[in-house]
């Protein structure tokens, strides 16, 4: 595996194996990388393509009260990792290489970024669909790939994609979940043990409203209220938001007759944890 820190060593050697007309994916990440991550690259490997992996906490997408100085980090165990993946590049630029100056210049995606995290945390999406717009510059991948545990973070790329049309295809993988259904996140290592239990009350509530949806439930408010009164019981994250929101344009849903996506946020302390679901009806 290669080892790219700077924008032209990274350019020079996707150049070289676009030459050699090797289809170019790129799987971008902030690294402390799980098996959900490793999904991702084993889905890009399948395709055949160069795969490229980067790893960088994007301080763009991080409020002034958020965990960018926390966000946990481990570059050696994280490149170890994709060597066996299989990963060709790993591209792992600094702060100063990605942002040399103060940026004046940024990607917003309007109205998707406007509910969900993105009312939560106010300049979050742009600060993804800047890095993330960067990073496609830098590569020119002709794939892409993300993961739907963010799923709004997907909607976001797709749609930039769209509207800038740019070249890249854009592959979306299943949600990674350890065995108590916890879907994975590099942010789980902050959870107490007391937390970690409790926290696979998300998934198991999201099956709950989904098992109440395909029972024939039509109501997106009486599902949101049962899934906020389970995991107010059962545990004592605070809820930031539950939506049922429509999974295509995330627009707001009253009475549920297309695909819908069930998200939420909860905070265990100072650990915000996400989780969604994506439920067609009949
Ligand atoms: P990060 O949180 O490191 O996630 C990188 C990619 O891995 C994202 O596409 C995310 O959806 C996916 N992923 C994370 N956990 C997953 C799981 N349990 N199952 C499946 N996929 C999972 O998302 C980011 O970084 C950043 O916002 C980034 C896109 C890199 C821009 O900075």
């Amino acid at each position: 595996m290669k080892r790219a820190t700077h924008i032209s060593e990274l350019r020079e050697i996707i150049a070289l194996e676009k030459k050699r007309g090797r289809v170019i994916a790129l799987v971008p990440t902030m690294g402390y990388l799980h098996r959900g991550h490793l999904s991702l690259v084993e889905r890009a490997k399948k395709t055949g393509a160069f795969v490229v992996l980067s790893i960088f906490v994007n301080p763009l997408q991080f409020g002034p009260n958020e965990d960018y100085a926390s966000y946990p980090r481990d570059l050696e165990r994280d490149a170890n990792l994709v060597e066996v993946a299989g990963v060709d590049v790993l591209f792992h630029p600094s702060s100063e290489e990605m942002y040399p100056r103060p940026m004046v210049t940024y990607v917003e995606v309007g109205q998707l970024d406007s509910v969900l995290c993105g009312a939560k945390r106010p300049g979050h999406f742009r600060g993804v669909a800047t890095i993330v717009s960067k990073l496609f510059h830098i590569v020119q991948p002709d794939l892409a790939f993300f993961g739907q545990k963010d799923y709004q973070q997907y909607l976001v790329i797709r749609r930039m994609v769209s509207d800038l049309n740019l070249p890249i295809e854009i592959c979306s993988v299943s949600i990674a979940r350890e065995e108590d259904g916890l879907a994975l996140s590099s942010r789980n290592v902050f959870l107490t043990l007391e937390q970690r239990l409790e926290a696979k009350i998300l998934s198991q509530s999201l099956n709950e409203a989904e098992a109440c949806l395909q029972a024939g439930e039509r109501s997106a408010r009486k599902i949101e209220n049962q899934l906020r009164e389970k995991i107010s019981r059962h545990c004592q994250g605070i809820i930031d938001y539950v939506e049922v929101r429509d999974a295509g344009d995330l627009s707001e849903v009253t009475t549920i007759e297309r695909p819908v996506l069930i998200a939420l946020a909860v905070k265990f302390g100072s650990t915000r944890l996400i989780d969604n679901k994506v439920v067609e009806v009949d």
